[in-house]
């Protein structure tokens, strides 16, 4: 692997797979008695949120202690960031404390490769503005291959907030990459413009989309980056891309349900369909916590077969 993580574009279908099996042998230290090894003991990582985040943060964190690092998290609400200081200032002084990584979520696309190029640190993206997030992508597709056994040939429907989604750019060149038959579906003002050069199917009707999916991913309705109005109202949203046991039953009998969190109920998802027999949505929480110990072993120059040790 390179020395950082910034994208799903960076990696190759055979980095992905190694990503996806050493991510096997991380979830297995997970399930023992006493999870914790000291594969990253001595390493110190600084995890660096500037935007909310319950999932990333915390399995960076609880997989950063299973493999013994020392961890640090920036208070960024309580750091020299509210008195006016850069993101490069911020991450040189972070950087002259000599972490070995640090991992960056950042309102702006771009963030996580402005560290590359100024840190000696390893940097992994913990999402960047509407660009990348590389670990959900992973992640996804590691609780993809546990269920339906393979990600060639799936047919993956990816329904809503097309536009303002970097889950949604990860995962489309993560799942075209590794042969998928990936349909992204949403209000056409949420489509956006050229994504069909990434090599996916466009739909704007969401029944016809959704018909024999294996794999039925959901995005957010992402309100906080939305400048004017998309769609006439949540209530209409729903009514016409929200997704329904109706609409889920238009699927393949075995479809997953995914989100990637946090979710709008009654929005973009029925609760019913949330929490029915088909959502893996807390599977995909828990398979962060391996994946991200995985991107962590590999990038500081761990062998995979060495992995669970
Ligand atoms: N999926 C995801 O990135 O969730 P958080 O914003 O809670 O980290």
């Amino acid at each position: 692997m390179k020395k950082d993580l910034l994208g799903i574009a960076d990696l190759s279908p055979e980095e992905i797979y190694r990503i996806l099996d050493t991510a096997e042998a991380m979830r297995e230290i997970g399930e023992r008695e006493i999870k914790k090894v000291p594969t990253l003991r001595g390493k110190t990582i600084v995890n660096l949120f500037y935007e909310p985040s319950t999932r990333t943060r915390t399995s960076f964190e609880i997989a950063e202690k299973r493999l013994s690092a020392d961890t640090l998290n920036v208070a960024v609400a309580a750091s020299s960031v509210l008195k006016g200081e850069t993101l490069a200032d911020t991450a040189m002084n972070i950087e002259a404390m000599a972490p070995d990584m640090i991992v960056i979520r950042h309102a702006s696309s771009g963030a996580s490769h402005l560290l590359s190029r100024i840190c000696k640190s390893r940097i992994i993206n913990a999402g960047d503005g509407m660009h990348e997030h590389p670990t959900q992508a992973l992640l996804d597709a590691f609780t993809i291959r546990q269920h339906k056994k393979r990600i060639e040939g799936l047919k993956v429907v990816i329904v809503g907030d097309l536009l303002h989604s970097r889950v949604l750019r990860s995962n489309v060149l993560l799942l075209t990459m590794l042969g998928a038959d990936v349909w992204v579906t949403g209000p056409p003002t949420l489509i956006p413009r050229g994504i069909e050069r990434l090599g996916v199917k466009i739909s704007t009707a969401v029944d016809e989309a959704v018909r024999d999916a294996d794999v039925i991913m959901m995005l957010r309705i992402q309100q906080e980056r939305m400048q004017g109005a998309f769609f006439p109202s949540l209530r209409e949203y729903f009514n016409v891309f929200g997704m329904t046991a109706a609409r889920v039953k238009r699927a393949k009998q075995d479809v997953i349900i995914m989100h990637p969190g946090p979710m709008n109920r009654g929005v973009e998802i029925a609760s019913e369909v949330a929490d029915g027999p088909y959502s893996v949505i807390l599977e995909q929480v828990a398979n962060g916590v391996a994946v991200r110990m995985a991107v962590l072993y590999l990038l500081a120059g761990g062998v995979e077969d060495e992995a669970a040790a």
